[in-house]
Protein backbone atom coordinates (compact mmCIF):
# COMPACT_ATOMS: atom_id res chain seq x y z
CA UNK A 1 0.00 0.00 0.00
CA UNK A 2 1.12 3.54 -1.36
CA UNK A 3 0.05 6.57 1.45
CA UNK A 4 1.32 9.42 -0.74
CA UNK A 5 1.43 9.91 -4.49
CA UNK A 6 3.84 12.68 -5.79
CA UNK A 7 6.86 12.43 -8.90
CA UNK A 8 10.11 11.21 -7.79
CA UNK A 9 11.33 14.97 -8.80
CA UNK A 10 8.85 16.46 -6.53
CA UNK A 11 10.39 15.65 -3.09
CA UNK A 12 13.41 17.55 -1.73
CA UNK A 13 13.88 17.57 1.87
CA UNK A 14 15.26 21.27 1.74
CA UNK A 15 12.23 22.69 -0.33
CA UNK A 16 8.31 22.88 0.07
CA UNK A 17 5.99 20.59 -2.27
CA UNK A 18 2.64 19.15 -2.69
CA UNK A 19 1.22 15.53 -2.86
CA UNK A 20 -1.69 14.03 -2.50
CA UNK A 21 -3.13 10.83 -0.55
CA UNK A 22 -6.19 9.32 0.31
CA UNK A 23 -6.06 8.94 3.82
CA UNK A 24 -9.54 10.85 4.56
CA UNK A 25 -11.01 7.67 3.38
CA UNK A 26 -8.94 5.70 5.97
CA UNK A 27 -10.81 4.49 8.86
CA UNK A 28 -8.57 5.80 11.57
CA UNK A 29 -8.92 9.38 10.26
CA UNK A 30 -12.53 8.85 10.68
CA UNK A 31 -14.20 12.11 13.57
CA UNK A 32 -15.61 9.28 15.58
CA UNK A 33 -11.84 7.16 15.78
CA UNK A 34 -10.45 9.92 16.33
CA UNK A 35 -12.97 11.68 19.21
CA UNK A 36 -11.87 7.98 20.92
CA UNK A 37 -8.09 8.38 20.38
CA UNK A 38 -8.65 12.39 21.68
CA UNK A 39 -10.31 10.87 24.99
CA UNK A 40 -8.03 8.46 25.58
CA UNK A 41 -4.63 10.00 24.91
CA UNK A 42 -2.34 10.97 27.45
CA UNK A 43 -0.91 13.94 25.76
CA UNK A 44 -3.57 16.26 23.93
CA UNK A 45 -3.80 19.71 24.28
CA UNK A 46 -7.16 21.97 23.48
CA UNK A 47 -7.84 25.51 23.41
CA UNK A 48 -9.68 28.98 21.68
CA UNK A 49 -9.62 28.24 18.03
CA UNK A 50 -10.79 31.90 17.73
CA UNK A 51 -7.47 33.48 18.21
CA UNK A 52 -5.40 35.94 16.31
CA UNK A 53 -2.74 35.48 13.97
CA UNK A 54 -0.41 36.84 16.35
CA UNK A 55 -1.18 34.75 19.15
CA UNK A 56 1.61 32.83 20.38
CA UNK A 57 1.15 29.08 20.46
CA UNK A 58 3.46 28.40 23.25
CA UNK A 59 0.92 30.37 25.93
CA UNK A 60 -2.38 29.53 23.92
CA UNK A 61 -3.75 27.29 25.82
CA UNK A 62 -3.32 29.71 29.09
CA UNK A 63 -4.29 32.90 27.26
CA UNK A 64 -6.80 31.37 25.38
CA UNK A 65 -9.16 28.50 27.04
CA UNK A 66 -11.71 26.60 26.15
CA UNK A 67 -14.24 26.95 28.30
CA UNK A 68 -15.78 23.61 28.00
CA UNK A 69 -14.68 19.76 28.69
CA UNK A 70 -12.82 17.95 25.68
CA UNK A 71 -15.70 15.75 25.41
CA UNK A 72 -18.20 18.41 25.05
CA UNK A 73 -15.54 20.64 23.03
CA UNK A 74 -15.27 17.73 20.34
CA UNK A 75 -19.32 16.62 20.65
CA UNK A 76 -19.92 19.89 19.52
CA UNK A 77 -16.96 20.76 17.43
CA UNK A 78 -19.00 22.65 14.48
CA UNK A 79 -20.27 25.16 17.01
CA UNK A 80 -17.75 25.16 20.59
CA UNK A 81 -15.09 27.22 18.99
CA UNK A 82 -12.32 24.77 19.66
CA UNK A 83 -8.86 23.10 18.67
CA UNK A 84 -8.11 20.16 19.44
CA UNK A 85 -4.39 18.86 19.19
CA UNK A 86 -3.84 15.02 19.66
CA UNK A 87 0.07 15.20 20.61
CA UNK A 88 2.71 11.98 19.42
CA UNK A 89 -0.45 9.32 18.09
CA UNK A 90 2.64 7.53 17.02
CA UNK A 91 2.05 5.92 20.52
CA UNK A 92 -0.95 5.13 20.42
CA UNK A 93 -0.90 1.03 19.71
CA UNK A 94 -3.58 1.48 17.55
CA UNK A 95 -2.24 4.32 15.27
CA UNK A 96 1.27 3.47 15.98
CA UNK A 97 1.37 1.01 13.49
CA UNK A 98 -0.31 3.26 10.90
CA UNK A 99 2.21 6.12 11.36
CA UNK A 100 5.09 3.92 10.88
CA UNK A 101 4.28 2.26 7.89
CA UNK A 102 3.54 6.08 6.70
CA UNK A 103 6.80 7.09 7.66
CA UNK A 104 8.71 3.98 6.58
CA UNK A 105 7.30 5.44 3.16
CA UNK A 106 8.64 8.75 3.70
CA UNK A 107 11.91 7.37 4.69
CA UNK A 108 12.88 5.83 1.56
CA UNK A 109 12.22 9.32 -0.33
CA UNK A 110 14.12 11.31 2.67
CA UNK A 111 16.95 8.93 2.40
CA UNK A 112 18.01 9.98 -1.10
CA UNK A 113 19.12 13.19 -0.04
CA UNK A 114 19.08 13.19 3.79
CA UNK A 115 20.77 10.88 6.14
CA UNK A 116 19.57 9.12 9.27
CA UNK A 117 15.93 9.79 9.55
CA UNK A 118 14.40 10.03 13.19
CA UNK A 119 12.27 12.03 15.85
CA UNK A 120 9.55 10.58 13.74
CA UNK A 121 6.09 11.50 15.21
CA UNK A 122 2.49 12.48 14.41
CA UNK A 123 0.04 14.77 15.10
CA UNK A 124 -3.73 15.56 14.95
CA UNK A 125 -5.19 18.68 15.14
CA UNK A 126 -9.32 19.16 14.71
CA UNK A 127 -10.39 22.66 14.12
CA UNK A 128 -14.01 24.38 14.72
CA UNK A 129 -15.19 26.09 11.43
CA UNK A 130 -13.57 29.54 11.38
CA UNK A 131 -10.62 28.74 13.52
CA UNK A 132 -7.05 29.97 13.17
CA UNK A 133 -3.55 28.10 13.36
CA UNK A 134 -1.35 31.28 14.25
CA UNK A 135 2.07 32.05 12.54
CA UNK A 136 4.63 29.73 14.04
CA UNK A 137 7.52 27.42 12.62
CA UNK A 138 7.98 23.54 14.57
CA UNK A 139 11.52 21.67 15.57
CA UNK A 140 11.02 19.08 12.59
CA UNK A 141 10.32 18.51 8.82
CA UNK A 142 6.57 17.67 8.20
CA UNK A 143 4.10 16.26 5.88
CA UNK A 144 0.53 17.66 6.62
CA UNK A 145 -2.28 15.62 5.20
CA UNK A 146 -5.62 17.14 5.12
CA UNK A 147 -8.37 15.15 5.77
CA UNK A 148 -11.46 17.23 6.37
CA UNK A 149 -12.64 20.41 5.39
CA UNK A 150 -11.10 23.48 3.82
CA UNK A 151 -8.19 25.33 4.77
CA UNK A 152 -5.90 27.97 3.73
CA UNK A 153 -2.20 27.23 4.53
CA UNK A 154 0.10 29.66 4.40
CA UNK A 155 4.27 28.85 4.21
CA UNK A 156 7.37 30.87 4.23
CA UNK A 157 10.68 30.24 3.50
CA UNK A 158 13.27 29.50 5.90
CA UNK A 159 15.92 30.87 4.20
CA UNK A 160 14.24 34.49 3.16
CA UNK A 161 15.55 36.50 5.70
CA UNK A 162 12.72 39.32 5.32
CA UNK A 163 11.00 36.73 7.60
CA UNK A 164 12.93 34.94 9.83
CA UNK A 165 15.94 36.53 10.70
CA UNK A 166 19.39 34.74 11.98
CA UNK A 167 19.21 36.20 15.33
CA UNK A 168 15.34 34.53 15.54
CA UNK A 169 17.13 31.34 14.39
CA UNK A 170 19.63 31.71 16.59
CA UNK A 171 16.88 32.16 19.27
CA UNK A 172 14.46 29.51 17.99
CA UNK A 173 17.10 26.80 17.84
CA UNK A 174 18.71 28.38 20.95
CA UNK A 175 16.08 27.57 23.87
CA UNK A 176 13.87 25.50 21.81
CA UNK A 177 11.38 28.86 21.69
CA UNK A 178 8.96 30.98 19.70
CA UNK A 179 9.63 34.19 21.91
CA UNK A 180 10.90 35.74 18.62
CA UNK A 181 8.99 34.40 15.88
CA UNK A 182 6.77 37.54 15.97
CA UNK A 183 3.98 37.37 12.69
CA UNK A 184 3.48 40.63 10.61
CA UNK A 185 0.90 41.73 8.31
CA UNK A 186 3.39 42.38 5.82
CA UNK A 187 4.74 39.21 5.87
CA UNK A 188 1.93 38.06 3.45
CA UNK A 189 2.86 39.31 0.79
CA UNK A 190 6.24 36.75 0.83
CA UNK A 191 3.96 33.99 1.68
CA UNK A 192 3.25 30.77 -0.86
CA UNK A 193 -0.46 30.02 -0.13
CA UNK A 194 -2.20 26.73 -0.58
CA UNK A 195 -5.64 26.32 -0.46
CA UNK A 196 -5.94 22.65 0.54
CA UNK A 197 -8.85 20.24 0.61
CA UNK A 198 -9.09 16.80 1.54
CA UNK A 199 -6.66 14.50 -0.26
CA UNK A 200 -4.22 17.41 -0.74
CA UNK A 201 -1.27 17.16 1.03
CA UNK A 202 2.06 19.60 1.86
CA UNK A 203 5.43 18.91 2.54
CA UNK A 204 6.97 21.70 4.42
CA UNK A 205 10.60 21.55 4.97
CA UNK A 206 12.01 21.85 8.85
CA UNK A 207 11.34 24.70 10.68
CA UNK A 208 9.69 26.35 7.71
CA UNK A 209 7.11 29.19 9.16
CA UNK A 210 3.40 28.41 8.56
CA UNK A 211 -0.35 29.99 9.14
CA UNK A 212 -3.48 28.10 8.70
CA UNK A 213 -7.05 28.82 8.62
CA UNK A 214 -9.83 26.79 8.21
CA UNK A 215 -13.02 27.73 6.28
CA UNK A 216 -16.05 28.47 8.04
CA UNK A 217 -18.65 25.95 6.29
CA UNK A 218 -17.27 22.99 8.81
CA UNK A 219 -14.82 21.74 11.16
CA UNK A 220 -11.72 20.20 9.48
CA UNK A 221 -9.43 17.58 10.50
CA UNK A 222 -5.44 17.32 9.46
CA UNK A 223 -2.94 14.89 10.30
CA UNK A 224 1.22 15.27 10.04
CA UNK A 225 4.18 13.03 10.78
CA UNK A 226 7.39 14.47 11.25
CA UNK A 227 10.86 13.57 11.52
CA UNK A 228 14.42 15.41 11.61
CA UNK A 229 17.85 14.39 10.19
CA UNK A 230 20.97 14.51 10.26
CA UNK A 231 21.22 17.61 7.99
CA UNK A 232 18.55 19.20 10.29
CA UNK A 233 20.19 18.41 13.57
CA UNK A 234 23.54 20.13 12.08
CA UNK A 235 21.59 23.67 11.19
CA UNK A 236 19.71 23.35 14.86
CA UNK A 237 23.31 23.32 16.36
CA UNK A 238 25.46 25.76 14.38
CA UNK A 239 22.84 28.17 15.33
CA UNK A 240 22.58 27.39 18.65
CA UNK A 241 26.39 28.17 18.78
CA UNK A 242 25.34 31.09 17.46
CA UNK A 243 23.64 31.82 20.29
CA UNK A 244 26.15 31.36 22.60
CA UNK A 245 28.62 33.41 20.27
CA UNK A 246 26.02 36.14 20.54
CA UNK A 247 25.75 36.00 24.09
CA UNK A 248 29.41 36.61 24.53
CA UNK A 249 29.29 40.01 22.22
CA UNK A 250 30.31 38.02 19.05
CA UNK A 251 27.77 38.93 15.46
CA UNK A 252 28.64 35.08 14.31
CA UNK A 253 28.61 34.09 10.61
CA UNK A 254 25.34 33.07 9.62
CA UNK A 255 24.42 29.13 9.26
CA UNK A 256 25.12 28.00 5.69
CA UNK A 257 27.39 31.06 5.01
CA UNK A 258 30.85 28.81 5.20
CA UNK A 259 30.83 25.34 5.43
CA UNK A 260 34.49 25.23 7.15
CA UNK A 261 32.83 27.20 10.03
CA UNK A 262 29.99 25.26 10.04
CA UNK A 263 31.90 22.42 10.78
CA UNK A 264 33.98 24.22 13.58
CA UNK A 265 31.01 25.39 15.29
CA UNK A 266 29.41 21.27 15.15
CA UNK A 267 32.98 20.29 16.61
CA UNK A 268 32.46 22.75 19.73
CA UNK A 269 28.62 21.93 19.79
CA UNK A 270 29.96 18.08 19.97
CA UNK A 271 32.16 19.10 22.97
CA UNK A 272 30.24 21.19 25.18
CA UNK A 273 27.10 18.59 24.61
CA UNK A 274 29.09 15.81 25.60
CA UNK A 275 30.37 17.74 28.58
CA UNK A 276 27.04 19.63 29.56
CA UNK A 277 24.25 17.23 28.79
CA UNK A 278 24.03 15.81 32.15
CA UNK A 279 24.10 18.91 33.91
CA UNK A 280 21.95 21.18 31.71
CA UNK A 281 18.23 19.91 30.70
CA UNK A 282 18.65 22.57 27.30
CA UNK A 283 21.44 20.44 26.04
CA UNK A 284 20.50 16.72 26.62
CA UNK A 285 18.98 16.55 22.91
CA UNK A 286 20.60 19.29 21.46
FE1 LIG B 1 2.90 23.65 12.85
Amino acid sequence: MTYIQRADSEFNPSRKSRFTHELAQHPLMQFEELKKLALRHPTVKYHSANIPRTQSLETVVKEAPSNMSLEDALKNIETSGTFVFIQNIQNDPTYGKLVNEILDEIEKDVHKSHRNMRKRQAWVFITSPGGTTPYHRDQESAHYFHIKGKKTFWLWRVSDRTIVTQEENEFFHGVYGLGKTKYQEAYMDNAFEFRIQPGDGVFFPYTAPHMVQNGKEEFAISFSVTHMTDEDFAIRRVYKINQLLRKFGIAPKDQGESRAVDNLKLAVHWILRTSLSPFVKNWKNA
